[in-house]
């Protein structure tokens, strides 16, 4: 599939009918996988991944995803990087774009990735910045389209900080036909602009009660309180105990809705071992679909 986009930097760029065919794509490689193998589809293509912040699940499942298409990755801590001693970001994007067929960049601002794509002549993915994770969203409607067999007319219901995966996903709903409800404490909503934009397409409800969020709720997700760019210790008194998503919080979704968590998760805070390790969790799916959907998003952004 062809995307119209260079770049996904927000999931904004993408229509409604090239989200969901990438996440079609997705479950076909995955189930190819499982079979004996993908196709080396991306053969001598290459993929550069710049890290300003630490990652686990995007680091790794980026680079297997290229081996596993017949590609290669290459990691590089910005700390590795002439960035590091002022080259500029634009030199930086033209220098990498005779090298590589693709960049990836998980950045503290996202204003950096915005200028990597305006002066990158290869595809430029976001791995995470401090508004948006859209490659997250992905694999969290992958997820929710195996469990549910379906994605439009869904709800979802968010408990806790409006942040950066929060926004990813609100997009994901529009795009989805997904309706969403919101539960954060006053001053912790999810970004203005991405709301308003989104409602034009779906319902998003914004809330300060996780009740109002988790009933009727199909999904029911949460993410840590602090973010890599926003760790202020003080923040855990504005969410602790309302917006802990717990058995009891569970309980007043429907009674087959499913638990998501981006990971990392802080055990105990915004999520209960009894939930995150419960049958209703889907987390290690949701991780796992890292892997499927940016190989239907690299094959996409790469080959087109
Ligand atoms: N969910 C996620 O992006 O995980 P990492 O920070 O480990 O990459
Ligand atoms: N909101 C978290 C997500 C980590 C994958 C952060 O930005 O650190």
């Amino acid at each position: 599939m062809k995307l119209k986009t260079k770049d996904l930097l927000t999931l904004a760029e993408l229509t409604p009918k090239e989200f969901v065919g990438l996440i079609d794509h997705s479950i076909k490689l995955k189930k190819e996988l499982k079979k004996g193998g993908n196709k080396p589809i991306l053969k001598n293509k290459t993929l550069t991944m710049i890290f300003q912040k630490p990652s686990t699940r995007t680091r790794v499942s980026f680079e297997i995803g290229m081996y596993q298409l017949g590609g290669y990755a290459i990691n590089l801590s910005s700390n590795d990087m002439q960035l590091s001693r002022g080259e500029s970001i634009e030199d930086t994007a033209k220098t990498l774009s005779r090298y590589t067929d693709c960049i990836m960049a998980r950045v503290y601002e996202h204003k950096l990735l915005d200028k990597l794509s305006e002066h990158a002549s290869v595809p430029v993915i976001n791995g995470l910045s401090d508004s948006f994770h859209p490659c997250q969203t992905l694999a969290d409607f992958m997820t929710i389209k195996e469990k549910k067999g379906k994605l439009k007319g869904l709800k979802i219901a968010w408990i806790g900080d409006g942040n950066n995966v929060c926004n990813s996903m609100i997009y994901g709903a529009a795009l989805s036909g997904v309706n969403m409800s919101i539960a954060t404490p006053k001053g912790f909503e999810p970004d203005k602009t991405v709301v308003k934009e989104s409602k034009k397409s779906t319902n998003i409800e914004l809330t300060t009660d996780p009740l109002v969020a988790t009933k009727n709720a199909d999904v029911v997700v949460t993410d840590t309180y602090f973010s890599i760019h926003n760790n202020d210790s003080k923040r855990i008194k504005k969410f602790l105990p309302k917006y802990q998503v717990n058995s009891k919080l569970m309980n007043t979704a429907k009674k087959n809705a499913i638990f998501m968590h981006c990971l990392p998760a802080k055990r105990n805070q915004e999520v209960t071992s009894s939930v995150i390790d419960s049958s209703q969790s889907v987390v290690w799916d949701e991780a796992e679909n890292r892997l499927h959907t940016q190989k239907a998003l690299l094959v996409a952004l790469i080959r087109a």
